[in-house]
């Protein structure tokens, strides 16, 4: 078994070990949207430091630890906070919080993250269904030698899926919430992109753009798991409006979509059961 595996087997029996029942839905929260945790109801806090093989996160905006316990009637476990490749991390520490969650139980993921909007269509606060994405981060956690119970070659045609979509767009509905749906691209970060940069992104098909997601989704899909995605777009990317980009404009933008964000995703959460 290899180093890595290791670390996923010693913090998922912590894990277990504090957790009990298993919990088949997670869900990852992204920048600034860590908030949804506070609604867990009966919730058990993990800190991430308290786990073995967790290295210390540091972001503004992320809290780093699993809250485990009911959201809309449902058990769950929040992941509020992730690693980044742009901390200097590597990718299997990006998706070492994945890898734990299935090694838990979870079956089903749900992920989220800020990202700026490149399709003219997409404004700040608007939130977006991802239903694609492209890995443009140089570098996926499913290389290396063949893991077990993960798929060697994963078939990626359908990535997010589709009934787990329908029910994301269901929820938006009920909640008066209009949604958007587009690809997502990610980067390594942690600069901006340049507008020349949103231009490519733009020609290759991406509608929003941000530094995550995609290694978690690539570990989840290779472990089986259903996914869903929303981004919440905080900004229109790098030279479609004449105002500089910043890390606390992210923040002010999911703080001001918090609650939407909150309502849309406990109402999936209820939905799919
Ligand atoms: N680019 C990359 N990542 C981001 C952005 C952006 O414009 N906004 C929030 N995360």
């Amino acid at each position: 078994m290899s180093g890595d595996a290791q670390r996923v087997e010693r913090a998922s029996e912590m894990l277990r070990s504090k957790l009990g029942a298993e919990t088949t839905t997670a869900l990852i929260l992204g920048s600034g949207l860590g908030g949804l945790a506070d609604h867990v109801a009966d919730a058990i806090t993990i800190p991430y430091r308290a786990i073995p093989g967790f290295p210390p996160s540091s972001i503004p905006g992320h809290a780093a630890r699993f809250v485990a316990g009911t959201l809309g009637a449902k058990k769950v476990i929040v992941a509020s906070g992730r690693y980044h490749l742009y901390e200097g991390h590597s990718l299997d520490t990006v998706a070492l919080p994945t890898r734990v969650l299935h090694a838990c139980g979870v079956r089903t993921l749900f992920v989220s993250n800020a990202a700026g909007g490149i399709n003219r269509t997409l404004r700040a606060g608007d939130l977006m269904i991802i239903e694609d994405h492209l890995n443009l981060m140089s570098g996926t956690p499913l290389a290396g030698p063949p893991r077990e119970g993960e798929s060697r070659f994963p078939d990626m045609s359908a990535p997010y899926d589709a009934s787990l979509i329908r029910e994301l767009r269901e929820a938006a509905l009920e909640c008066g919430i209009a949604i958007k749906s587009g690809v997502y691209a990610a980067l390594v970060g942690p600069a901006y992109e340049t507008p020349a940069e949103i231009r490519m992104l733009d020609k290759l098909g991406a509608d929003a753009v941000g530094m995550s997601t995609v290694p978690e989704v690539l570990a989840a899909r290779a472990l089986g798991m259903r996914v869903a995605g929303v981004s919440c777009i905080t900004n229109v990317a790098a030279g479609l409006s004449s105002t500089p980009l910043s890390h606390a404009e992210v923040l002010e933008t999911t703080s001001r979509v918090a609650a939407s964000f909150e309502k849309l995703v406990t109402a999936f959460v209820r939905r799919i059961g």
